[in-house]
């Protein structure tokens, strides 16, 4: 029997083609693992109106964690279009099924590193080295949504919120409503996180961001609590940014952050920026962890336009491959897959449309397989 049992889920598009990718690195690092194949993304959307089937989940209940490639969704009233006649009037509703896994499996962390490697010439700066921990399960993606506004609702809001009433003449159907929930348990294991990661890993600040001047509650809750985490941590100082600051200072300074904390929806909207500076979705890698179990999936989304193409770039799904290696205990196939990344992103040779060369997403696996010591 195989050491290791790894969910294996390509989902859609440019998903199948940077999975194979990890594939081969990971025989060459022979790395001993069985990769049952889980069924998820649009074709199970479209053919059983569940793009995430109960088999796939019972399939990675029975593994040790899953490595994912990149799903297409889409809004609404589209996903409802493309269902098969016999579902489209079922009155069924696409949801996120990376969304869903987090939640299900209760990944309450999302581990987003950033960092400029040497010689990348898309880098905003080479002394970037960022890393995003943004909560995973809570925030606006707790999926509590009205539309309309349900009328019992209304009316406790008003009773109890002075601020509701100049929506008291507003018809129910024409308010939509969102939900942002921190849990205090939540808050603090994110910026626990937060803080042992720059302790291990040997960065000297955490920064939250957040928008407690305006969102006192929720992100005032977060704020307050990674204070509290921050006084276990002497030798760790505890920055405090707005988001929408933060935005502005990552472009300015980025070199001088190091761990960022943010709540779910910050936390999305900061590791796009992060990524960014360091190369694009081409190098965003991501880990959803919980106790337990965990989903290693590279930011980018299925890219239907590159389907097939053998064009994208699989740095992002290799560096994701690489925080599976880490989160096993595999530290040195972890670190030769690191080593080989960065080879070959220094020397150049293999570089995909982005990074303004001509390779395929297939000679660039290639170059890293080559380098692996
Ligand atoms: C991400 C993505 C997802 C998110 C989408 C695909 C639901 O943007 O992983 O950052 O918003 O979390
Ligand atoms: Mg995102």
């Amino acid at each position: 029997m195989a050491q290791y049992k790894i969910a294996w889920l390509p989902g859609d598009g440019i998903g199948i083609d940077v999975m194979n990718i990890a594939r081969s690195v990971l025989d060459a690092l022979e790395f001993d693992a069985e990769y049952p194949h889980g069924d998820i993304g649009w074709e199970f959307w479209r053919t059983e109106g569940n793009p995430l089937p109960e088999r796939t989940l019972e399939l990675l209940r029975n593994t040790d964690c899953a490595l994912f490639g990149a799903i297409t969704s889409m809004p609404k009233e589209e996903a409802q279009e493309a269902l098969i006649p016999e579902l489209k009037d079922s009155g069924l509703v696409y949801s996120s099924p990376i969304v869903r896994l987090r939640q299900e499996f209760n990944l309450h962390t999302n581990l987003r590193p950033c960092k400029a490697f040497d010689g990348n010439p898309l880098n905003l700066r080479d002394d970037i080295d960022l890393v995003v921990f943004r909560e995973n399960t809570e925030g606006l993606y707790v999926g509590i949504e009205f539309h309309p506004l349900p009328a019992e609702l209304m009316d406790v809001l008003t009773r109890n919120h002075p601020k509701m009433r100049r929506f008291g003449d507003v018809p129910l159907d024409d308010i939509a409503m969102s939900t942002r929930i921190i849990t205090r348990n939540g808050a603090r294991s994110i910026a626990t996180q937060a803080f042992e990661y720059a302790k291990t890993h040997g960065y000297k600040t955490v920064t939250v961001v957040e928008k407690p001047n305006v969102l006192r509650e929720t992100s005032g809750l977060m704020v307050r609590t990674a204070r509290k985490v921050a006084r276990d941590y002497p030798g760790i100082d505890l920055w405090e940014a707005n988001i929408d600051a933060m935005c502005m200072w990552l472009v300015k300074n980025p070199q001088q952050y190091g761990v960022l904390v943010a709540g779910n929806m910050f936390g999305d909207i900061i590791s796009d920026l992060c990524a960014q500076l360091v190369g694009g979705l081409g190098f965003a890698a991501s880990g959803n962890i919980g106790d337990r179990y965990a989903v290693f999936e590279p930011t980018h989304g299925s890219a239907p336009k590159y389907t097939g193409q053998n064009k994208v770039n699989p740095m992002a799904m290799l560096l994701t491959t690489k925080l599976m290696l880490d989160w096993l205990g595999e530290d040195d196939r972890a670190r030769r897959l690191e080593t080989a990344i960065a080879r070959v992103i220094r020397e150049g040779d293999a570089r995909t449309y982005d990074m303004g060369g001509g390779a395929t997403t297939t000679e660039v696996g290639e170059a890293i397989v080559r380098r692996l010591s």
